[in-house]
């Protein structure tokens, strides 16, 4: 395997935690580069699930090292939890983890302001998983943040905390919110800066010494890239780049370092929060729910759900230059019969072949739709290519031909042997 960076090619929860997994066996490194624990990945080892949110999901197999890079947003209390919790379960957490030195920190305060904003913008609400992370990266971007490597520096941390603490009390106290304890947090958090000393470091040094020794990178995206801040659904999007450039941002490897690109999307699309989603359709919605799936792995919300968006899988392959694709549950599709695919727009009569930078125009879209036969039957057995029905292997190949990459994988359920490598 080759330095590789996957991506979510949609709007998140693509299945980019099982196919980390899967891509695991063969990497010796697993970093994250942006988000924080806003992201929700699901592994299943060894029959056993797990939902990975800071931590990068190749930390369940021995022997790889997981990192977490200079552009992630770490709550140093949710990532102590995430840490011990694992533990408890008898995942070994020790020198298998690195924490940016430079990696900004998400502050109690940073939380609040998000459950602030988003009240206050009523049904405008962006629908964010209130873990404080549209203000973080804002503090980083204005250059007021903190880092962990304040945190690491107890009488620093303190001093510059209180100076935060004050200004943002007085923003939480216009707002009609309460103010944070200086105390109370200032503790927590050195407590928690202390649990997590062991595992910090300059990742960047890190990094380019395993490229050095021939070690194999693994690029583990978090959200999707209609989530990115630049290329996105703005303002319903993340705060970072969920796209192929923030894995070289936010790591400090270079993009020549970087073999291959590999995208992830569903056989259909989901969303949850709130913003357009042209393709989004209930019925499907409804009949994938009653199968208990699609819901959020980190708020639990259930997902929206629509039809394969060609027109948005097409960008997204332009925008990351995906090499290689990766189509998940394909198994959500078994029993469904005909199935829709969008291959363009209509936006006031003329027809897209893009998805528009405005997020009301894009809601005013309407998917041009082709439609295909069904399978009528369950893929969930399925280990070869040639052992998918003949219809299923007609769609998978007519998207990827559609979102113009190279059909790589297939995935017909969640667990690591459910996986058709092609
Ligand atoms: P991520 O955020 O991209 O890692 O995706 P999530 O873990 O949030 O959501 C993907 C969901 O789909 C999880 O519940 C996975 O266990 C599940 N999953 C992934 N691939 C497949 C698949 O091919 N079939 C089925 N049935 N479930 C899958
Ligand atoms: P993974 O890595 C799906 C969505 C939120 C909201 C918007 C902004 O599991 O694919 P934020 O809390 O980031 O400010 O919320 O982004 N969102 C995700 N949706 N999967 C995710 O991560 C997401 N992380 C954030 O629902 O619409
Ligand atoms: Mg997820």
């Amino acid at each position: 395997m080759a330095n590789t960076i996957l991506i979510g090619a949609q709007w998140g929860d693509e299945g980019k935690g099982k196919i980390i997994d899967v891509l695991t066996a063969n990497a010796d490194v697993i970093v994250r580069s942006q988000g924080g624990n806003n992201a929700g990945h699901t592994v299943i080892h060894r029959s056993k699930k797990y939902i990975l949110h800071l931590i990068p999901s190749g930390i369940l197999r021995r022997g790889k090292v997981c990192v977490i890079g200079n552009g992630v947003v770490v709550d140093p209390i949710a990532l102590v939890a995430e840490i011990e919790g694992l533990r408890k379960v008898g995942v070994k957490i020790d020198k298998n983890l690195l924490l940016s030195d430079c990696a900004h920190l998400v502050l109690p305060y940073h939380r609040l302001l998000d459950e602030q904003r988003e009240l206050r913008k009523g049904r405008a609400k962006i629908g964010t998983t209130k873990r404080g992370i549209g203000p973080a990266y804002g503090d980083k971007a204005g250059r007021t943040g903190l880092r962990v490597s304040d945190l690491m520096q107890p009488l620093l941390f303190s001093k510059k905390l209180q100076a935060k603490i004050i200004e943002n009390n007085s923003i939480l106290q216009a707002l009609g919110a309460r103010p944070v304890n200086f105390r109370e947090v200032n503790e927590s958090y050195l407590a928690a800066g202390e649990k997590l000393r062991p595992f910090v470091a300059n990742t960047v040094l890190y990094l380019h010494r395993a490229l050095e020794r021939g070690r194999e990178i693994l690029f583990e995206g978090a959200q999707g890239t209609f989530l990115d801040i630049d290329h996105g659904t703005y303002p319903y999007v993340t705060s970072s780049n969920t796209t192929a450039g923030g894995a070289c941002t936010g790591t400090g490897v270079p993009p020549h370092r970087m073999d291959r690109v590999l995208g992830v999307m569903k056989a259909y699309t989901t969303r949850v929060g709130e913003g357009p989603l042209p393709t989004e359709d209930r019925g499907l919605a409804e009949m994938l729910h009653k199968l208990g799936r699609e819901f959020g792995a980190t708020t639990g919300r259930p997902r929206r759900c629509g039809w394969f968006d060609a027109v948005a899988t097409r960008y997204a392959a332009m925008i990351n230059g995906i090499d290689e694709l990766a189509i998940t549950n394909l198994d959500g599709l078994d029993n469904v019969d005909p199935i829709l695919i969008c291959v363009a727009y209509c936006l006031n009569g003329k027809r897209l072949a893009v998805p528009p930078c405005d997020a009301t125009q894009l809601a005013n879209c309407e998917p041009i739709y082709q439609q295909v036969r069904g399978w009528n039957q369950s893929t969930h057995l399925a280990r070869k290519f040639s052992q998918l029905p003949l219809a299923a292997r007609n769609y998978v190949k007519y998207v990827s031909e559609l979102t113009g990459a190279t059909l790589s994988m297939v995935s017909v359920g969640p667990g690591r042997t459910q996986t058709i490598v092609l």
